[in-house]
């Protein structure tokens, strides 16, 4: 088993800093995910992990032995990609086989004992004879991951290897995908930018932008306690509402955000402290879609009018329009709304979160 650790790990193309001084460390047996939009350095990450890319500056350790030197093909590492980059020549037999082929003092039988061994396990045994090209989408991913693990791999990494399934089956994969690492126990890396799929197959997630590493922590943690903006409106769907231009005030001993003179919201007195080194004025508010309620009036809220109703079956995304703002806030589907209709929204006090918005770092 292995335990991986990136230290000031650092990868350059040229001017473009792929990945910029990420440290991080996966415990034996973990299931982290790299999250983060479109460029933001999670393949290169995931690369220079397999020794595909050699680091710019700092270090990889496996299992506290400084790899940054060591061939890609001694790193004891399976991969998946996004493309499965199957050989289509061969047949499905003959492509879990492959890396075995390479291994040395292996015999045929022992081959064939391998490669059933794992189509089994990954429930394509009846597809041993076909080409990938006779496969569908769900079975050729299954193929691939045959062939990762065909040499009993330290290491699992994966770039995005559901993203070509329809959203459907990848679903049913993301599932499997999950029961298999826990049973195997192997430590695994695996690359996204779909939050959803992130929180549901995590033990941590690390959410990258730029090439920074910006937070790591359990889905909840990320999701419950975003470290900043960014990584709060990256999680979750539909994302974080943002108010800008919000500060705090006292008023007979409790404390309340407020905008244009409105109280917003009480601050829990658990939360006053964390203004000791926050300022109290130029703040964002963030809330959920789900941390709020839709009243017909009150003293304490953001008052807005409904704009949109969607109505997405299990729930109702009503849409508000308040401070210049479209606010997303989720309700039952059976409440009786009507667009122009003027409403209060109460936030969940101990659910709202606050926003330096020079350094864009939580209050809380
Ligand atoms: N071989 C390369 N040569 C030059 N620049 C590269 C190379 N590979 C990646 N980059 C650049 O490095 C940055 C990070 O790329 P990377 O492929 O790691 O992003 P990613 O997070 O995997 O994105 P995606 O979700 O689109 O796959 C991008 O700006 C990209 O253009
Ligand atoms: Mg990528």
């Amino acid at each position: 088993m292995a335990t991986i650790k990136l230290e000031n790990l650092t990868k350059k193309f040229n001017k473009v800093i792929a990945v910029n001084n990420v440290s991080l460390t996966i415990k034996d047996g973990e299931f982290i995910i790299l999250l983060g939009p479109s460029g933001c350095g999670k393949t290169t990450t995931l690369l220079t992990i397999a020794g595909i890319y050699r680091p710019t500056g700092g270090a990889i350790y496996m299992n506290d032995t400084i790899m940054n030197d060591i061939p890609p093909r001694y790193r004891k590492i399976g991969m998946v990609f996004q493309n499965y980059a199957l050989y289509p020549h061969m047949t499905v037999f003959e492509n879990i086989a492959f890396p075995l082929r390479t291994v040395k003092d292996i015999s045929k039988t022992d081959i064939k004992t391998k490669v059933e061994e794992l189509a089994d396990k990954m429930r394509i045994a009846s597809l041993l004879e076909r080409k990938p090209s006779e496969l569908s989408g769900g079975q050729q991913q299954r193929v691939a991951i045959a062939r990762a693990l065909a040499k009993e791999p330290q290491i699992l990494l994966f770039d995005e290897p559901l993203s070509n399934l329809d959203a459907k089956l990848r679903i049913i994969m993301r599932g499997e995908l999950k029961r298999l690492q826990e049973t195997l126990g192997i430590t695994t890396v695996y690359v996204t930018h779909d939050q959803s799929e992130a929180m549901a197959l995590a033990d941590r997630v690390a959410v990258f932008n730029h090439g920074i590493l910006q937070q790591i922590g359990s889905p909840e943690d990320i999701y419950y306690s975003p470290r900043n903006i960014f990584v709060a409106g990256f999680l979750g769907s539909p994302s974080m509402n943002f108010l800008s231009g919000t500060r705090l005030i006292k008023n007979e001993g409790t404390a309340y955000i407020e905008k244009e003179g409105k109280k917003l919201v009480e601050v829990p007195s658990k939360n006053l402290d964390k203004f000791e080194n926050a300022p109290s004025e130029d703040l964002i508010l963030g809330f959920r879609p789900e941390d709020c309620k839709i009243v017909p009036n009150d003293e304490i809220g953001i008052p807005g009018k409904i704009y949109l109703l969607e109505h997405l079956g299990r729930e109702v995304v009503v849409n508000i329009e308040a401070f210049g703002n479209i606010f997303k806030v989720i309700a039952d589907p059976e409440s009786r709304f009507e667009k122009e209709q003027r409403v209060v929204l109460k936030l969940k006090p101990d659910r709202v979160h606050l926003f330096d918005s020079k350094t864009e770092a939580a209050v809380f």
